[in-house]
């Protein structure tokens, strides 16, 4: 009888069968400094203040930092009105999404999300041996019966974005209550609000307000949109007093650096930077929705910093065409493929002058 022998050290079942998160691309072959519209990024960059606590920090290079970031912590909390104890910081919202999910999941346990919804959920997921069940998402939105259809006694987390990437569509504040009131209380609903700043729909929720008095829901929130903080990681979560305890138990301790910490409490202070920063956004949202409309394109109605266009499938009028005509332009837009969404490109809300640029090479795409 052969008894197989590992060679070599292996992952444990699942893991290679993950693919990797497929960041933006920042550069194009032969193209010299394109324009990157393709990762959400906040185009008028950072808070002057924030820019100079970051420098400020050259000196505590050799500190730990505060593994409670307590200055941020209180920050944050006066600034949404929350209780400094629920909040839990993460490197990114990435890094608290993997924490949630290593929280809560056993293997053969199972998350729902929707068809579209945020590839790193998936990731973090599948990193414990769940299985992942994706909800039908028609016309590009959360439906509640489809998620709720995919509940099961092995359901132990639903993650709904608030607006949603790649598809910037929302779940109605009534939508949100009949999907929590219908959840068994052993299931945790996350709201990812990576974007809920640049929403502006009367009917938007960000969640907190559920949040507050749920046992069993957490909101996540990033400094890497609004405030343009990417490069520094700094995500957080508003969780049930519990919920944080049990996150806490395993974050890394020294997961957010002093640097970071300190940008992040100039940041919020900086409520001019704030204001103008979705002032841009929500005056080109509608510009450029309204322009590429304008040649056919079938925009998805969005709340968040970029727009998602749907391309025909003629051969020559394609997404893939499309994206590669743009970025021998120089501009950078994301396909979304990987999504399951092959015939649209998702285009971050860029300055004046690019969106402009980007309607005008459409145009000529469109026209040829
Ligand atoms: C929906 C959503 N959630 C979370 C993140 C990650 O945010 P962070 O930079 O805080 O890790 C992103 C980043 O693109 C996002 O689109």
């Amino acid at each position: 009888m052969s008894v197989a022998v590992n060679t070599r050290p292996e992952a444990k079942p699942g893991i290679l069968d993950i693919t990797a998160y497929q960041p933006g691309k920042a550069k194009v072959d032969g193209v010299e400094n394109p324009v990157k519209l393709s990762s959400n990024e906040n185009i008028l960059g950072s808070s002057e203040q924030a820019r100079e606590a970051f420098k400020a920090a050259v000196d505590t290079l050799h500190i730990y930092p505060d593994s409670r970031a307590t200055v941020l912590r209180e920050a944050v909390a006066r600034h949404f009105d929350l209780e400094p104890e629920r909040l839990v910081f993460g490197d990114g919202t990435d890094e608290v999404l993997h924490l949630i999910n290593q929280v809560f999941l056993e293997p053969g346990d199972n998350i729902v999300m929707g068809q579209y919804g945020f590839g790193a959920y998936a990731i973090g997921a599948r990193a414990c041996q769940a299985e992942v069940r994706e909800a039908p998402e028609p016309d590009h939105r959360i439906s509640v019966d489809e998620v709720l259809k995919r509940v099961d006694e092995r359901t132990r987390l639903i993650f709904i974005t608030q607006p949603a990437n790649p598809t910037g569509t929302f779940t109605t504040r009534d939508e949100l209550a009949a999907l929590h009131a219908a959840l068994p209380p052993r299931v945790t609903l996350v709201l990812d609000g990576a974007y809920a700043e640049f929403a502006d729909d009367p009917r938007f929720t960000d969640g907190l307000e559920l949040a507050r008095t749920a046992e069993n829901v957490i909101v996540t929130r990033t400094f890497s949109k609004l405030h343009g903080l990417a490069a520094l990681r700094i995500g957080w979560a508003y969780c049930p007093a519990h919920i944080a305890d049990a996150l806490d138990r395993i974050r890394a301790p020294f997961n957010t650096s002093i640097a970071a910490q300190n940008a992040a409490v100039a940041s919020l202070a900086d409520t001019e930077f704030q204001e103008r920063s979705r002032q841009h956004v929500l005056y080109w949202r509608p510009w450029l929705a309204q322009q590429l409309g304008g040649l056919g394109l079938d925009i998805v109605p969005s709340q968040a910093n970029f727009v998602l266009i749907g391309f025909p499938k003629t051969p020559g009028h394609t997404a893939k065409e499309a994206e590669s005509f743009l970025a021998r332009r120089g501009w950078i837009v994301r396909g979304v493929a990987n999504y399951g969404l092959p015939d649209h490109l998702r285009i971050t809300i860029g300055l004046e002058e690019h969106n402009r640029a980007v309607v005008d090479a459409l145009t000529e795409f469109m026209g040829r």
